[in-house]
C-alpha cells in the first residue's frame, strides 16, 4: 500500500449493512460471471476476497466489451478466462445481451456481477438470470443514476456521496439496494480524487454484497 492509498483509506466512511466477519457456508461456491468495461479493479477485489477466504465463490469468466482494457490483464493474472463481446459488433442491445447470455451459460455461471459494465442491459439478460444480477454504482442511489455519477455529485455540491451495490432490474440503477458505503466530498476534490475515495469502499462492499447473496445452508438441509 502506498502513501496515497493510505491517505485515501483513512478518510471517514460508513458501510451499511456493516461488513460481517468472514462467513463460511457449507454450500458449494457461487459461480460468478463478471462483466467489465474498464480497469477491472472491482473484478480484482472480488478475486482477492475469494483468495482471502472472505467469499465462497469462483469467477468462471470475465466478459468485456472494450478491447485492450486493463481488466483483461487482471483476469489473466488471476487465471480467469476472458471473453470479448464488443458492443460495436452488434446492431441492437438485445443481440449483444443474447451473446452475453450464451457465454454466461457456457461457463455455467449462476450469479452475474456488473463491475463497471458501461452498457445498458435489456430484458434478454435480466430475464435469463432473474434476481441474480448485481451492479456497482458510484453514488448513493437513488441519487445520481446513470453515467457520470461522480461529476453529477460534484456539480450538485453534495457533501457526502458513496457507492451502492444493487440488484439489476429493467430501470437503470434502480433495483433493490444491497449494500452502500458513504464517503465525504472534500472541498478540493476533482472527479479523480473523489472516484479514488469511492473505489476504496467499492472494493469492500462488492465482495460483501455477493457474500450476502450466497445461498445459506440451514441445519435442516445438512
Ligand atoms: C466503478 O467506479 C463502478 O462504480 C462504475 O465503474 C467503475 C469501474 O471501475 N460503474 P473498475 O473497472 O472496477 O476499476
Amino acid at each position: 500500500m502506498n502513501n496515497h492509498s493510505l491517505l485515501v483509506d483513512a478518510t471517514p466512511h460508513l458501510i451499511s449493512p456493516p461488513i460481517s466477519p468472514n462467513r463460511s457456508t457449507n454450500s458449494s461456491p457461487m459461480k460468478l460471471g463478471i462483466m467489465a468495461s474498464g480497469s477491472g479493479s472491482n473484478f480484482e477485489a472480488v478475486a482477492q476476497a475469494i483468495k482471502d477466504g472472505q467469499l465462497n465463490a469462483q469467477i468462471q469468466v470475465l466478459i468485456y466489451n472494450n478491447p485492450g482494457i486493463k481488466a483483461v490483464e487482471r483476469a489473466e493474472r488471476w487465471g480467469v478466462p476472458s471473453v470479448l463481446l464488443n458492443h460495436r459488433d452488434y446492431k441492437h442491445r438485445e443481440e449483444l445481451d443474447t451473446a452475453i447470455v450464451e457465454v454466461l451459460q457456457q461457463y455455467q455461471v449462476d450469479w452475474v456481477v456488473m463491475a463497471g459494465w458501461m452498457r445498458i442491459v435489456t430484458p434478454v439478460l435480466i430475464n435469463a438470470f432473474p434476481d441474480k444480477i448485481i451492479n456497482i454504482h458510484p453514488s448513493l442511489l437513488p441519487s445520481f443514476k446513470g453515467a457520470h455519477a461522480i461529476e453529477k455529485a460534484l456539480e450538485a455540491g453534495v457533501k457526502i456521496t458513496g457507492c451502492t451495490v444493487h440488484l439489476v432490474c429493467q430501470e437503470v440503477d434502480s433495483g433493490l439496494i444491497l449494500v452502500q458505503a458513504a464517503v465525504p466530498v472534500l472541498p478540493e476534490d476533482t472527479p479523480e480524487t473523489l472516484h479514488a475515495r469511492i473505489q476504496v469502499q467499492e472494493h469492500r462492499i462488492l465482495p460483501q454484497a455477493i457474500a450476502q447473496l450466497a445461498p445459506r445452508t440451514t441445519s435442516a438441509t445438512l
